[in-house]
C-alpha cells in the first residue's frame, strides 16, 4: 500500500516539471471589449472581475494555477470559453461575430450560466447579483446590430447551416 502512496506522489511531483504556459496577452486598446465599447465604470468592474479571467488574453491566474494538473484545467477553461466570446480580439472581428457574441452574452446573463459554477467555488468576488445580470444582459443587448441574424440567414440560404 505505502509503494502505491508514494509511486502517486512521485508522479504529482515529476507532473510539476510539466507546465502549460500561462496566457499573458498584451491588452490592445485598439480592440480590447471594454475599451472600444465603454461601459459604464459598474460593467467594466463586472466585465473584468467576473469574465476576463476566461474571456480574454489577460487572466489573472490564482497560486493554485501553478500546479499541474490544474493548470491545464485552467487553461482549458481560458481556451473554450475564448472561442466562444473573446474580450481581446473584439475589435479584430467581423461585425456579425461580435453581434452572435453579443447574443450569447444576452442569453448567458438571462440564464445566469456565466461565470461557470466552478470558478464561483473559488472566486465568491466574482459572484453576480441579480440586478448585475439584468445590467449586463441589457448592457449586451444594446451591443447588437443585428448582423448575425443576416449572416445565419445567408449561411442557411447557402446550405451551410440547417
Ligand atoms: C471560469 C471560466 C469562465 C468565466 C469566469 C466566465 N466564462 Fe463564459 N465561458 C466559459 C467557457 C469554458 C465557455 C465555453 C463553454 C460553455 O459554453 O460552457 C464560455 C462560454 C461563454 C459564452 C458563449 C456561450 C455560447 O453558447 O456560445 C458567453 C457569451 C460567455 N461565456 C459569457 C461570459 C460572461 C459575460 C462572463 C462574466 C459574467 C463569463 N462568461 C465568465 C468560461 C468562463
Amino acid at each position: 500500500m505505502k509503494k502505491y502512496v508514494y509511486a502517486i506522489a512521485g508522479v504529482i511531483v515529476l507532473a510539476q516539471f510539466i507546465r502549460p504556459s500561462k496566457i499573458a496577452e498584451p491588452l490592445d486598446n485598439a480592440v480590447d471589449l471594454i475599451a472600444v465599447t465603454k461601459p459604464s465604470a459598474e460593467i467594466a468592474d463586472v466585465l473584468r472581475t467576473s469574465c476576463y479571467d476566461c474571456h480574454s488574453g489577460q487572466p489573472r491566474y490564482p497560486w493554485y494555477a501553478s500546479i499541474t494538473p490544474v493548470n491545464w484545467w485552467i487553461n482549458q477553461h481560458i481556451k473554450e470559453g475564448r472561442e466562444h466570446f473573446d474580450a481581446t480580439t473584439w475589435g479584430t472581428v467581423e461585425n456579425w461575430s461580435r453581434d452572435h457574441q453579443a447574443k450569447e452574452g444576452v442569453e448567458m446573463m438571462d440564464q445566469k450560466e456565466m461565470p461557470l459554477k466552478s470558478y464561483l467555488w473559488q472566486h465568491a468576488d466574482a459572484k453576480l447579483s441579480d440586478s448585475q445580470y439584468q445590467q449586463l444582459s441589457d448592457w449586451f443587448q444594446g451591443l447588437r446590430d443585428g448582423s448575425w441574424d443576416v449572416e445565419k440567414a445567408r449561411r442557411k440560404a447557402a446550405g451551410e447551416l440547417n
